[in-house]
């Protein structure tokens, strides 16, 4: 009986261990919480860029001409129903329909870098603000 009650308790101490481990393996350090930002800042940067003007869109047309500095444009609100789409979208179907309508330009691939770059400067203009998917 005892015995079994011993094998029991460092069968528990074993798995504590493992877990341990494992949850070990997922920590991140300070020096990698300072890379991710940095890689994500980078992002950031370059979709404020592609935004103001560094779209080479045919017809010269840059998205800070209707939207200045992103102010105008509502990325809490996503996915919605956007009526020039007819039905519900995410951020970036709408970010192409500006491509190729007001800029005339072929639409980017939703993981395309410049599509990743300009979603990520949207979205970190609206830092903090609450999400309403959905809102009109
Ligand atoms: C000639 C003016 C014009 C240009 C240039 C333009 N847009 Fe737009 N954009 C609009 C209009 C008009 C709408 C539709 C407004 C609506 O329905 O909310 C819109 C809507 C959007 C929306 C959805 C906004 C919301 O609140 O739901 C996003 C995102 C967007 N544009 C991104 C861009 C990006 C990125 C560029 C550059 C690649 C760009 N736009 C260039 C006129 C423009």
């Amino acid at each position: 009986m005892q015995i079994t009650i011993i094998h029991a308790l460092i069968g528990m101490l074993a798995s504590t261990t493992m877990l341990a481990t494992s949850a070990q393996a997922d920590m991140f350090t300070e020096a990698d919480l300072k890379r991710w930002n940095d890689e994500f800042m980078a992002v950031v940067n370059k979709g404020e860029k592609v935004f103001h003007g560094g779209f080479r869109s045919k017809n010269t047309v840059s998205c800070d001409q209707c939207h200045p500095n992103a102010t105008n444009i509502h990325p809490e609100t996503y996915p919605k129903f956007q009526q020039q789409l007819g039905k519900v979208a995410v951020l970036g179907e709408m970010i192409n329909w500006c491509i190729m309508n007001p800029l005339e330009s072929e639409p980017l691939a939703l993981d395309d870098p410049d599509m990743v770059a300009l979603q990520a400067y949207i979205h970190y203009e609206r830092r903090g603000v609450k999400l309403e998917p959905g809102k009109h």
